[in-house]
């Protein structure tokens, strides 16, 4: 495979960027920080490739940071999208795909019987937040740590020292009262959810959890907590909101929900439900979204929500995924890369292990064992991965800019793009440690062993 070296043009492109965009991006991870270089400029997509500025085609395994399943300008879904377009960009009143869209997710998820749609995960989070503190009449609420759910204010909060202390703002800009009314747990830890619960449980609004936390790495948890941390919130009547705005409708149509057999009193979407254009939902039981304006006084409003474009969009590609059995391909095609990727592992010079759940996956660098907190992933983890993204970019395969962040597959990814993935990752993980060798490996082993779960 070529090296892609030839970076002129982004190079130039993103200089421009930086006088008049913050830090020459849109959205943060997408400037390179977490791995050092410069971002390249996208021109364009196709399947399962990006090509930027420089006319450079990278195997993509970003997926835009989920909502791709299709893959990239599926003719399909770019057929529905100018079909829609020439019908009008945006109404500001129902329309027939918005209800179309919100009868599927009803019939789809179980325990939702309506649903709002907003225009991004960080609005249907916002919004239900606000809805489960309207309807119980509650100020506080619950995240885990390693769990990310937008920039709403507060929720970009962190564990205040201690256990059950007020959080404190993880960003500049979020006063220290709202922070103040989250509370932070770690995941996978029963002992810290059922002590809190003792202390502050008639206060508490909601839960939010992602089930399939995937913005920390991918810390797949125990069924036995998610279901302890169901029932908690039934005993002490706070909503469980499971934000599954990566997991919904990418690890099948009825979500994480299904998949662990937990029913949360809401949920909420982004991603995948809008196909690639900007859409956000969130959902529950009629008792409860009767809260939500104009029926009940909790106010949640927005010019381009429900946008018939987008509508059409996110409703096309879910009944394409439907007609296509395209969950079952993408269980395949995991299996497939779980297969592969475990293998390179096995010999890798630094340990690391592969996580993958449905179409999503990740490696642990650094751990043998997949960690299920944000606590337990290895502190040389963001190292090792600068090394690996960047070999990985020089032979063609993007992925995300950032340890941090999962791998997606898409319906346009196939066998051979895995094949690629995996030698590739052989080769640069042999070019780059090689100096680790297997004794070191086991040093390595050693040292991280009180680190991992
Ligand atoms: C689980 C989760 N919730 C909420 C959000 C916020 O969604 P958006 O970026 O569309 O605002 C994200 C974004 O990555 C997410 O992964």
């Amino acid at each position: 495979m070529s090296k892609h070296s030839a970076k002129e043009r982004s190079e130039l492109l993103y200089k421009r960027a930086l006088a008049s965009l913050p830090g020459g991006v849109s959205s943060p991870v997408r400037a390179f920080h977490g791995v050092g270089g410069t971002p390249l400029v996208i021109q364009s997509a196709n399947g399962s490739e990006i090509v930027d500025e420089d006319g450079n085609q990278y195997l993509d395994f970003i997926g835009s940071w989920g909502p791709l399943i299709l893959g990239h300008t599926h003719p399909m879904l770019t057929q529905e999208i100018r079909r829609s377009v020439q019908q009008g960009t945006s109404f500001g009143a129902p329309s027939r795909p918005e209800i179309e869209l919100a009868e599927l997710v009803v019939e789809s998820y179980a325990g939702i019987e309506q649903v709002r749609f907003v225009s991004s995960g960080t609005e249907a989070v916002m919004s239900a937040i606000r809805l489960a503190r309207g309807a119980t009449q509650r100020d506080l609420i619950v995240k885990f740590s390693g769990c990310y759910h937008g920039h709403v204010d507060y929720l970009l909060v962190a564990a205040g020292s201690g256990l059950a202390t007020f959080g404190t703002p993880s960003s500049a800009g979020v006063p220290k009262p709202f922070a103040e009314l989250t509370r932070v747990l770690p995941l996978d830890d029963e002992d810290a959810l059922i002590k809190l619960f003792k202390k502050e449980g008639n206060k508490i609004a909601a839960v939010i959890i992602e089930p399939v936390p995937a913005n920390n790495g991918l810390l797949l948890q125990r069924p036995k907590f998610l279901k302890t941390l169901r029932d908690i919130c039934t005993k002490y009547g706070a909503l469980l909101v499971f934000d599954e705005v990566i997991s919904g409708f990418r690890l099948g149509l009825a979500g994480a929900a299904a998949h662990y057999a937990i029913q949360p009193d809401l949920a909420t979407f982004g991603k995948v439900i809008g196909g690639g254009m900007p859409v956000g939902a969130f959902g529950g039981s009629k008792k409860i979204m009767k809260h939500l304006a104009p029926q009940g006084d909790v106010y949640q409003a927005g010019t381009l929500s429900g946008n018939p474009v987008a509508m059409s969009a996110g409703l096309k590609t879910l009944r394409y995924m439907i007609e296509n059995q395209g969950w079952r391909k993408l269980e395949a095609l995991g299996e497939y890369l779980e297969k592969k990727i475990s293998t390179v592992l096995k010999t890798s010079p630094i340990p690391a292990s592969l996580v993958r759940i449905s179409s999503i996956f990740w490696i642990a660098w650094g751990s043998n064992t997949p960690p299920r907190s944000a606590e337990s992933i290895h502190k040389n983890a963001v190292k090792y991965y600068k090394a690996v993204f960047h070999g990985l970019l020089n032979r063609g395969i993007s992925i995300a800019p950032s340890a941090y962040e999962v791998g997606f597959l898409s319906l346009a990814h196939t066998k051979d793009d895995i094949d690629k993935l995996s030698n590739s990752l052989a080769y640069v993980l042999a070019e780059n440690f090689s100096e680790f060798k297997f004794q070191n490996r086991s040093q390595e082993n050693k040292k991280m062993t009180g680190s991992t779960p």
